[in-house]
């Protein structure tokens, strides 16, 4: 394996995302976010679940028809069930692409096979086998899921693996459809099917993982190590129940810690927050205010000893820098926990410049007002300092 492998990013946000609550989207909106998605490098985007309604069937066309367009251009997808109906849906609805994949799923743990799909092993395999040929026939490229994978006995995954492998899947995707697995365990599944599978050498394995114990990220990064190509995942970390693995904490993290995961991917790090924000506009929340990478407080300081250390040099506290993932720059905020240094610099960024009594004296009103106050303001800091030096700022308009 070479050490700058390419792993290649697959959103989900407009299929998996946008099928939680509060989360839909229109067609002109899905529209706009896949091409913000190809300005952020994804490869593939899973734009929709053609069968599902005819809402869906006409975004995963337009999709294809306005977005994906010459060699850079992302894949599009549609997400299909193991049946004809669903696969011939998704293939029409692809068409336009220039380069297109369905994505067919089929729930192989024994709890689903009995009490969801109400099939045998055997049949399942029977159809797993039928609809990759059939989907193959239909695009470019075939993705077989089997559902619930991490709850899958091991031996049936092997083999259903195995069949979709035969019948022409080029990728091989492990859902961890419940947020169920652990790294250590995940990583283990991904290097049990390169061992046993036949045939497996020749596709992309690829990772989707949900959050419902908070590691669906941490679980995609060890799919990775253990030979993962492709990574399912989509902004905001928004997808069913407790969401899915979040793009921007997978990319930040590859790009961060570049010397733990030395890969290649076509994400461009910039695009993150202005991606992010676009789905904030588009559905009804934005990410929780302290979520990694894109959230209001990912680069914001209220301690008077993090503020000091940041304004010496930001690397103190600082991971990474907000530019390289397209947030302006950081925040310091003043509040009750906030020091003499990041009050002076936030006046002089407002024009105001004090002497050191005039600098003690604005302090002391301030922390009292920050005990009372729960967001101080800059009129707020301004009504701290006296009329003479707001003249001389030009905080004050008339004479
Ligand atoms: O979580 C899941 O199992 C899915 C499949 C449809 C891939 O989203
Ligand atoms: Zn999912």
């Amino acid at each position: 394996m070479s050490i700058r492998d390419q792993v290649y990013f697959f959103d989900t946000t407009l299929r998996d995302g946008e099928q939680s609550p509060g989360c839909s989207m229109n067609t002109s909106e899905k529209l706009r976010l896949a091409h913000q998605l190809c300005t952020l490098g994804v490869d593939t985007i899973e734009a929709g679940f053609a069968i599902a309604s005819q809402d869906d069937f006409n975004a995963v066309q337009t999709v294809a028809r306005e977005v994906a367009r010459g060699k850079a251009a992302p894949r599009i997808a549609s997400l299909s069930r193991a049946k004809r109906e669903d696969i011939e849906a998704a293939a029409r609805a692809v068409e336009p692409a220039d380069k297109n994949r369905i994505h067919i799923f089929l729930s192989c743990s024994d709890l689903h096979l009995e009490y969801k799909l109400k099939i045998s092993r055997e049949q399942a395999l029977e159809q797993a086998a039928e609809s990759v040929e059939l989907a193959a026939k239909l695009v470019d490229e075939v993705e077989f899921s089997p559902e619930d994978a991490t709850r899958t006995d091991p031996d049936f995954l092997c083999k259903v693996v195995g069949v979709a492998v035969q019948a022409g899947a080029k990728v091989i995707n492990i859902p961890d459809t419940v947020g169920y697995t652990v790294p250590q365990e995940y990583a283990a599944t991904f290097r049990m099917l390169k061992e046993r599978v036949p045939g497996i050498e020749n596709v992309v394995l690829s990772s989707h993982c949900h959050d419902d114990l908070g590691m669906a990220v941490a679980n995609s990064l060890a799919a990775i190590e253990a030979g993962a190509r492709q990574v399912e995942c989509t902004i905001n970390g928004i997808g069913e129940r407790a969401g899915n693995a979040a793009l921007e904490e997978i990319a930040a993290a590859m790009m961060v810690r570049e010397d733990k995961y030395p890969y290649r991917s076509n994400i461009v790090h910039a695009q993150l927050f202005p991606t992010s924000q676009m789905l904030g506009n588009f559905i009804s929340f934005r990410p929780s205010p302290n979520k990694a990478i894109v959230g209001s407080n990912a680069f914001a300081h209220e301690s008077g000893i993090h503020q000091h250390g940041v304004l010496s040099n930001p690397l103190t506290y600082e991971i990474m820098t907000p530019e390289s993932v397209g947030v302006e720059k950081n925040n310091i905020v003043l509040g009750k926990h906030s020091g003499r240094r990041a009050l002076e610099h936030r006046l002089r960024e407002l024009g105001v410049s004090l002497t050191r009594e005039e600098l003690d004296d604005v302090y002391h009103q301030f922390t009292e007002l920050a005990d009372r106050k729960k967001g101080i303001y800059d009129i707020d800091l301004l009504n701290l300092v006296s009329h003479e030096r707001r003249q001389e700022a030009g905080a004050i308009k008339s004479a």
